[in-house]
Parts: structure tokens; sequence; C-alpha cells
């Protein structure tokens, strides 16, 4: 049976999630795992459209970025070339620094979730992840990091809108605890300690699958 995982990491804007999922795919190559590290929004055609979004020059409706996100990552999922399907398939351990849980909370915050969680169904049934990892930072930390890494901010990175998007996070976990695997890690710690916390649990989901 293969034991290649799907792992997501999620967290709000500034959580460090990208420093981590390097962190954790350096750590399974040095262990032996073939991995492909990915991210949402995509560098592909919708993803690119995306960051233009979020970064102001072009305007759109939320509802209009909820279903762009959708196809994206669909794409994401589904391209012939580059497909996590197909990575999946080949072997990898594929590492996506975002995935659906991104869309509940921040699109959550906007509209009812249940539709944001209804549209990605498909995406569900395609490929569920093994291991949804949220990386928990207090909004506040989050916000201080963002101003003191960068000069200019994007579309959600407001104080309140992160609060309402970590709430989001904990309703979407609370509502699919029985269908999704999902374990919050302290991100309030030093990289090296949240680090070790995902590789750790990484492992253990490792072991785990190879059980089945
Ligand atoms: P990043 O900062 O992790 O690159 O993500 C870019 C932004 O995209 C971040 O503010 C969260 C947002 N986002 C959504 O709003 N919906 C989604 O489905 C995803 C994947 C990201």
């Amino acid at each position: 049976m293969d034991n290649n995982l799907f792992i997501a990491l999620e967290g709000i804007d500034g959580s460090g999630k990208s420093t981590q999922a390097k962190l954790l795919a350096r750590k399974l190559e040095e262990t032996g795992h073939k991995v492909y590290l990915t991210f949402e929004p995509t560098n592909g055609m919708v993803g690119s459209v995306l960051r233009n979004i979020l970064k102001g020059n072009i305007k759109a409706d939320e509802r209009t970025i909820a279903t762009l996100f959708l196809a994206d990552r669909m794409d994401h999922l589904l391209n012939e070339d580059s497909g996590l399907v197909k990575k999946i398939s080949e072997g990898y351990t594929v590492i996506t620094d975002r995935y659906y849980f991104s869309s509940y909370a921040y699109h959550g915050t906007h509209m009812d979730m249940d539709w944001v969680i209804a549209c990605n169904k498909m995406c569900a049934d395609i490929l569920r992840p093994d291991l949804n990892i949220f990386i928990d930072v207090a909004p506040e930390i989050s916000m201080q990091r963002i101003s003191a890494n960068r000069q200019s901010t994007e579309l959600y990175e407001t104080l309140d809108n992160l609060k309402n998007v970590r709430a989001k996070y904990m309703e979407a976990f609370r509502k699919l605890g029985d269908a999704e695997t999902v374990v919050s890690i302290n991100g309030n710690q030093e990289i090296e300690a949240i680090a070790a916390d995902i590789s750790a649990l990484v492992s253990k989901q490792t072991k785990e699958k190879r059980r089945l």
C-alpha cells in the first residue's frame, strides 16, 4: 500500500505556513520521501488573476473571488502535467501551502460557509488531505509580522479580518471534524519548535498510513 501523504498547511496570513512547508519538505526529503511542494493560489492561469485581485489591481465581488479560488483548485488538482492527482499517483508526498479550508475560512467570512463547502465538495471527493495542519497564530502577532516584512498589505490582511478568518477556521474545523483530519499546532512558538511539532505529527501519520 502506498504511504505517500497529502498534507495541507493552513493558517491566517503571517502564520509562517510557507516557511514551515519548506522546512517540512526538506525534512521529508532527508528521510527518503519524494516530495512535491505546492501552494494556492497557484501560479497557473486562474492563480495569476487571483494574485492581481489580492494586490488590488483588479476588483471583484467576494462570490466571484470564491469561485475563482475553486477554479484554481480544480486546475491544481486536475492539470494534466502538474496536477496533484497525478503527483500522488506517481508516489509523491504532496505538501500544499493552503487548500480548501482556506476557502471555508476566508470566504466564509463574507458569505454562507456551507455554500463554500458545498462548492468545494468535488475537490474533497477528488483528493482529501491525509492531514490538515493548522498553524495557530494570534492575529495580532501575524499582523506585526506582515507589517515588519512587507511594504504593502494584501486584500485580506487587516487585524479585524484576520480575527474573523481565525474564528471561521475554528467553525469549519468543528463542522467538518468527522470527515477531515485536522491538527492544530501552536504557531506562537519559535520556528524550530513549530517545525519539530509538525515533523512529529507527520511521522506519526506516515506510520499510521503504513499500517493500513
Ligand atoms: P498566501 O498569503 O498564503 O500566499 O495566500 C494568499 C491569500 O489568498 C491569503 O490572504 C488567503 C487567500 N486565500 C483565499 O482567500 N481563499 C483561498 O481559497 C485560498 C487558497 C487563499
